[in-house]
């Protein structure tokens, strides 16, 4: 990216939650980092602090000069003020607690773990039931089409999207072969 002078734009909204550790899902933001090059990283806690209606995150700009970081800020606020204007604070201010409390900020790596944690399991119950091949996406399709998965939502209340895409948080290793069942008819007896 750096020899064909590429911006790098991360999008983290679920650090954490690929390895179970914060640190080692960071590493490729922090490898450009570390480059001093210039980098932006969108990172969003809705999912890892289970803060989705709140609308939390923030966007960090990694500038060569502070001479640059200073058009850059003045270029954010221009966008800033037509579209939001003001953030709001209270999601805000709770990561902002968890963040600078080693205590808390403690017991939340542990909680986010314990979360990865499950949806791993959930996810090698589906590889089992299903087949499908081994990934760490939050985001699975399963393949069905439109007329099956509006078959599955009909007959076994099961929802997701048109374009059979399920999430894998949505699911635990108890449901996964009520879910594989029902795909299996979908699949048979649906068009
Ligand atoms: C890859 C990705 N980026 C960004 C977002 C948006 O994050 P937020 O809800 O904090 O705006 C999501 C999920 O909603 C996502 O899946």
């Amino acid at each position: 990216m750096r020899s064909k002078g590429l911006v790098p734009f991360f999008d983290s909204a679920y650090q954490g939650f690929a390895s179970g550790s914060l640190d080692t899902d960071a590493k490729p933001s922090r490898m450009f980092v570390a480059d001093r090059g210039e980098c932006l990283v969108a990172q969003s806690y809705a999912k890892n602090m289970g803060l989705y209606g709140d609308r939390v995150g923030a966007l960090s700009i990694v500038c060569k000069s502070a001479d640059v970081a200073g058009r850059v800020k003045s270029q954010l606020k221009l966008v800033i003020r037509p579209m939001y204007s003001n953030p709001p604070i209270h999601g805000a201010s709770i990561v902002a607690v968890i963040l600078r409390d080693r205590n808390l900020f403690n017991e939340w790596t542990l909680e986010l773990k314990a979360m990865a944690d499950r949806i791993t399991c959930s996810r090698d119950a589906w590889r089992l039931e299903s087949h499908h091949k081994a990934d760490r996406y939050m985001f699975t399709f399963t393949g069905l089409n439109p007329a099956q998965v509006s078959f599955m939502t009909k007959e076994y209340h099961i929802n997701m999207t048109s374009d059979g895409r399920i999430s894998m948080a949505g699911l635990s290793s108890k449901t996964v072969p009520h879910l594989a069942d029902a795909i299996h008819i979908a699949v048979t007896k649906a068009v």
